[in-house]
């Protein structure tokens, strides 16, 4: 058995990447640390909670003791990384909590491996995740590759990029094996209604404005979170360590058009009349420092790992929207209490 340490795999893409590997991998034992704050869900991993190969720790990868101790237990050797703070207006708001568990909770799982193996690196492997908005913002044309040098603008992505920087200076000054993948906005079933495509898919079910910052001109570049999940399991085996590798879905949308076609979707789904819920568009406040546009050249990963996204965006937003439609329970659960607050001050 290998003992694989997944952090953050009660959240959104995280959920995805332990399904996959429990499910594909029964000789490899899959500890899932999650200290579930608002983003992390066991109800997102109920389908496996009781395979054998399959652990959940709760904890906080801040915790420097705790970690400490799990890794003198399990001896992981491997650890892919997820764990974070992951939303841009919430690092606007608190950003010193973004620093606390990107930057110092990577730190600490960095020690942790380091101390553990570094007088036998041999077949170890420490993988983070990371984003394509350590990039910082593109204009109207280019693409991200990896040797586009960082330039990070909202505290999010600059506690990423700090995240990645220690990652590649542990490699450099301890050989510490790693692999690192900067990946696009991602979408799909299990996300936080707190990012575009889920807050507006909540929002359109229950007739409520959708807030579009600034003049909607915003460009991403949107994959689907099971083609993230399989790219990682690629990385994670076939990546070579020391590299960096950008996943994207060759897939860029102006935010006004994206959701446009998912008002379109969204009425047909639900049998509202063509134009319903395009009138609920409200433009709103800019984000501060809001990034104008990122697009992804995964060519790198394509050519040297065989990866490519399996979806069209409007087949992805299908299955995204009915798995929203599907599990209306779930959505009610995570934006009960808390959420409320959330919603209050971001949109007020
Ligand atoms: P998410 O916010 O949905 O999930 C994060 C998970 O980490 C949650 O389960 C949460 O409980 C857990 N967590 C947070 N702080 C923790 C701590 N201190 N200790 C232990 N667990 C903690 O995030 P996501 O969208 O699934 O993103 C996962 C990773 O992928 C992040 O590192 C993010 O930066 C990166 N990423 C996300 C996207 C995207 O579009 N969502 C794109 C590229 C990269
Ligand atoms: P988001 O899903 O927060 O991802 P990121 O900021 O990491 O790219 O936002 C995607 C785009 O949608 C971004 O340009 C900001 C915009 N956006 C809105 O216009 N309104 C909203 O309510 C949200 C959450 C995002």
């Amino acid at each position: 058995m290998l003992n694989i340490l997944i952090t953050g795999g009660s959240g959104f893409i995280g959920s995805h990447v332990v399904r996959l590997f429990v499910e594909k991998y029964p000789n490899y034992h899959i500890y899932n640390l999650d200290s579930l704050t608002y983003a992390g869900n066991l109800e997102n991993l109920k389908d496996i909670e009781n395979y054998s190969n399959y652990t959940f720790i709760k904890g906080d990868i801040t915790d420097e003791d705790f970690i400490n101790k799990l890794f003198e237990k399990h001896r992981f050797e491997n650890v892919i990384h997820l764990a974070a703070e992951s939303h841009v207006d919430r690092s606007i708001k608190d950003p010193l909590a973004f620093v606390k568990t990107n930057v110092f909770g990577t730190m600490i799982l960095l020690n942790a491996f380091k101390d553990i193996w570094q007088n036998n690196f041999n077949g170890k492997k420490f993988y983070h995740i990371s984003t394509d908005e350590v990039y910082g913002t593109l204009g109207q044309t280019g693409l991200f590759t990896e040797t586009t040098s960082y330039d990070p603008n909202s505290p999010y992505s600059a506690s990423k990029a700090s995240s990645d920087h220690f990652v590649r200076a542990y490699g450099e000054t301890y050989g510490l094996p790693y692999i690192i993948t900067n990946c696009s906005n991602n979408y799909g079933p299990n996300q936080f209604p707190e990012k575009l495509i889920p807050l507006f898919i909540n929002n359109i079910i229950h007739n409520k404005p959708l807030p579009v910052y600034g003049d909607g001109n915003y460009t991403r570049d949107w994959l689907f979170v099971i083609d993230h999940a399989k790219a990682i399991d690629m990385a994670f085996h076939n990546g070579e360590i020391g590299e960096t590798y950008n996943i994207g879905g060759f897939n860029e949308w102006k935010n006004i058009n994206l959701v446009k076609l998912l008002c379109a979707q969204m009425d047909q789904e639900l049998g509202r009349e063509k134009g319903t819920s395009e009138t609920l568009i409200t433009y709103v406040k800019d984000r501060p420092g809001h990034d104008l546009r990122y697009a992804i050249d995964a060519t790198k990963i394509k050519n040297d790992l065989g990866w490519e996204p399996s979806l069209t965006f409007e087949e992805g937003l299908k299955k995204t929207i009915r798995w929203y439609l599907n599990n209306e329970g779930w959505l009610k659960n995570v934006t009960s209490g808390e959420y409320q607050n959330y919603y209050q001050k971001q949109y007020s």
